[in-house]
């Protein structure tokens, strides 16, 4: 290759990060989860408290972790070994690269459900299975479509076998592209959704409700799951974007992608949020309305508007790309270790990934049917999913990374791929030993109760 063409190259696979790291960060998590989870949570200071753990924690964190990918050059398992092996430093470390594999694999287990509801309700908007015009209705239409196991089986079978066959095909470029049109397409379509909700009457309090913050009104439950969302929507210690770290140039300032990455995905969640509440409110919804919220509130102001079918068509096309762009970074981090470490060819890496997927996924799907009584202390396994990942593995991964690349590393190490100034530096030096940590370890002391007794 002529050295001219090299700038040209890198200057595309920069751009290629930014658009495959926002499409792994900006998902489910910011349309299904971080709504729900607001209402569950009581509004304003749930998402005060999640505004403060992206800014303290994760974004120091997700600096690390694309530092540790650059600097690795390969998966998670791979990455974490070299670098603290660089440093003369134990490679036992590298089990924080297997636990966030681990991760990133149990996620996408219940993802790929939830991914599943999203395909249906595009096909339900094609074939005007959402004509129903109240939110009870709409309730029914949601419990009906989870109550058949062969019927969501179908479609969580269906996103599990697309994201494996983009992942087998490797097809970066594809991935890239679609993300390009998708995100702006997405944003617009929310837009219009706040617009509608600007007349409907509940914007109002649906502003007040996620926008007013009183003193003491969060359960340390709710403190943990605002730091396990923080952690959830930006796709950290799940291998993802550790994973696309390891593809990034060297001349790629991390400190300013990660920003934009940060701010894409918490702009897209707020959005959502004034999306939904104003129907909610409007139509005197009950706010903690679980996981079902999306899918009930929304279909009402479609249908209320002009043109309507057509935008809910678009939008449950959106939501569902979006959902596959970040179960493909979920999963590339397994298959990317399969293939370096393992021998594994692409292909039959992402088909002895893509069948425990489809075991697990198939299991979590029960959680809606058959084995809605499989539960274990009140939880489904659907439930246990998304607990055990959201509230302990993905902040304990995240303070294992900052621990090590604030301490254990040399110097030099993080300061070279992060490409900072020396102010800015120090400053994230300061965040990765102390604030982030600290934020973590207060957070899960809380939770504990070790202040209480
Ligand atoms: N960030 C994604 C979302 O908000 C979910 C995700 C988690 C993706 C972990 C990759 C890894 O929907
Ligand atoms: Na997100």
């Amino acid at each position: 290759m002529a050295s001219s063409d090299q700038p040209r190259a890198q200057w595309l696979g920069r751009w290629g990060f930014m658009l495959a790291a926002t499409g792994s960060a900006v998902g489910l998590g910011n349309i299904w989860k971080f709504p729900y989870m607001t209402g569950e949570y009581g509004g304003g200071t749930f998402v005060l408290v999640y505004l403060l753990c992206i800014l303290l924690v994760g974004v120091p964190v997700m600096m690390a972790e694309i530092a540790f990918g650059r600097r690795g050059r390969g998966s998670p398992v791979d990455a974490f070994r070299r670098v603290v092996t660089e440093s003369g430093r134990s490679p036992m470390w590298s089990v924080l690269g297997w636990m966030s594999m681990l991760c990133g694999f149990l996620i996408l287990s219940f993802y790929v459900v939830v991914a599943g509801w999203s395909l249906s309700y595009l096909w339900k908007s094609l074939s005007g299975g959402l004509s129903a015009e109240s939110i009870g209705a709409l309730a029914d239409v949601f419990d009906a479509n989870n109550a058949d196991p062969l019927n969501l089986g179908f479609w969580s079978t269906l996103v599990t076998l697309v994201t494996m066959l983009v992942v087998g095909k490797g097809v970066q470029k594809g991935i890239e592209r679609s993300v390009s049109w998708m995100m702006p397409g997405l944003v617009l379509m929310l837009v219009l959704l706040i617009g509608f909700g600007a007349f409907s009457g509940g914007f109002g309090d649906a502003f007040a409700f996620l926008f007013s913050f009183s003193a003491g009104s969060l359960s340390s439950e709710g403190l943990l799951a605002a730091l396990g969302h923080a952690f959830f929507t930006l796709s950290l210690a799940a291998g993802a974007i550790l994973t696309y770290g390891s593809y990034l140039p060297r001349n790629a300032s991390i400190g300013r992608t990660t920003l934009a990455v940060a701010l894409a995905d918490t702009v897209v969640a707020l959005m959502a949020g004034l999306a939904i509440f104003p129907v909610i409110f409007a139509n005197g919804m009950d706010p903690a309305g679980g996981p079902g919220l999306v899918f009930m509130s929304l279909p009402i102001a479609f249908q209320a508007m002009p043109l309507g079918t057509l935008f809910e068509i678009l939008f449950f096309l959106m939501l569902s790309m979006a959902a596959l762009t970040s179960s493909i970074s979920m999963v590339e981090a397994t298959v990317s270790w399969l293939c370096d470490s393992k021998g594994f060819t692409r292909r039959w890496a992402s088909l002895a990934t893509g069948l425990v997927l489809w075991l697990l996924s198939t299991a979590a799907m029960l959680s809606f049917n058959l084995g809605a009584d499989w539960t274990l202390a009140g939880k489904t396994f659907f439930d246990w999913l998304d607990y055990l990942t959201s509230r302990w593995l993905m902040p304990l991964g995240g303070l294992g990374t900052v621990l090590i690349a604030g301490f254990l590393l040399k110097k030099s190490v993080m300061r070279d791929e992060l490409g900072l100034g020396p102010r800015l530096y120090t400053l994230w030096l300061l965040m990765a030993r102390y604030v982030s940590p600290l934020g973590i370890l207060v957070i899960f002391a809380d939770q504990l109760a070790l202040f209480t007794v």
